[in-house]
């Protein structure tokens, strides 16, 4: 028997995720991009163990029950009919940043677990398969296999729906500042979310230009064109978040420092500081800059009130194994 343990790093969209056409598979109804966290990341050990009745799962040191336990065993699930095996695994699993700190975890878990647990079963796939897999988990984990600047492409089936590497993390010098507003939980989570967002009527408008965003947005990025590259990154949020309002029942993540940041963020751009924002499924925000301007954005947003913390990020590498160890 061996224990793998492999890391994943977390990633923000640029050009977003909202919604599936098939919620078994997680294949969305559109085609996004992001950017991996480096420094942000889960790290988790699998052993598969003929002498376990059941998987086990240790979160953060903690042993794991309920929900966050179901959804390990189901992936689990999903790799044990992939590698042909029966065993149970032994997970544990722990995050560098802590737990409620407002950052997802989802992407850089589910993309941790697919890499350990499937070299832990004797599986050596190679990375497109290892992102579909892990899109099973979490739509967002599958963008945290490949290194640097990803594409999801979404695909119609299984095999198709995979995220690759466009640009290696070192292509551009964007750094991701974190502005943290709220470190409680979620109220909704993705999941939920992802279910209610054809309930909006803008969902239809907001698919139907993705594609185009998509471009717009990747060539920004690969001829490191900052003011288109914020220009498309802050209005697919809106255009998200407006989705997530009008859903019904309505999604509004956004508490109040959350706006008074976006409007500092744009006035900081008018200035001449390289900076845009985009949000997730929470009030956080993740403030994309140009590494010139980072320490600036970084200093501003920690005077502004109601930042409790703020991180930063450079882009990450790919998922990757850090030990193996037999017995
Ligand atoms: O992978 P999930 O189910 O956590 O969905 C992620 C959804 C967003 O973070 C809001 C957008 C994205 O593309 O990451």
């Amino acid at each position: 028997m061996k224990t793998v343990t492999a890391r994943a790093f977390s990633n923000i969209a640029f050009i977003k995720y909202w919604g599936n056409t098939d919620d078994q598979l997680r294949l969305p109804v559109n085609s996004s991009l992001s950017m991996n966290l480096d420094g942000i990341y889960t790290e988790t050990s699998v052993r598969w163990d003929e002498a376990l009745a059941s998987d086990e799962l240790t979160l953060n040191n903690e042993q794991a029950s309920g929900a966050s336990l179901n959804r390990v065993v189901a992936h689990l699930d999903s790799i044990r009919q992939r590698a042909n095996i029966q065993t149970y695994a032994q997970v544990l699993s722990s995050n560098n940043f802590p737990t409620g700190a407002g950052i997802a975890s989802s992407a850089s878990a589910f993309a941790a677990l697919t890499l350990a647990a499937t070299q832990a079963a004797g599986l050596d796939l190679n990375k497109h398969e290892l992102s579909t897999l892990a899109r099973i988990g979490s739509g967002s984990a599958s963008r945290s296999i490949p290194a640097g600047f990803v594409e999801w492409h979404k695909g119609e089936s299984h095999d198709e729906s995979y995220a690759e590497s466009i640009a290696a993390p070192d292509y551009w010098d964007l750094v991701d500042v974190i502005a943290i507003v709220n470190s409680g939980h979620k109220a909704v989570g993705s999941r939920e979310g992802h279910h209610s967002a054809n309930t909006s009527d803008l969902q239809g408008a907001r698919v139907a230009g993705a594609a185009q965003r998509l471009e717009i947005c990747k060539k920004a990025l690969l001829e490191r064109d900052f003011a288109t590259f914020a220009e498309v990154v802050e209005h697919d949020s809106n255009l998200m978040h407006a989705v997530m309002m009008t859903s019904r029942p309505p999604l509004f993540y956004w508490l109040p420092p959350t706006l008074a940041i976006m409007e500092q963020v744009r006035l900081w751009r008018e200035v001449g500081l390289h900076v845009c924002y985009t949000l997730d499924a929470g009030p956080n925000v993740h403030c994309l800059c140009l590494a010139q301007d980072a320490d600036e954005v970084k200093a501003g947003l920690a005077k502004l009130t109601g930042v409790e913390q703020v991180r930063s990020a450079i882009p990450g590498g790919a998922a990757h194994v850090i030990s193996v160890s037999e017995g």
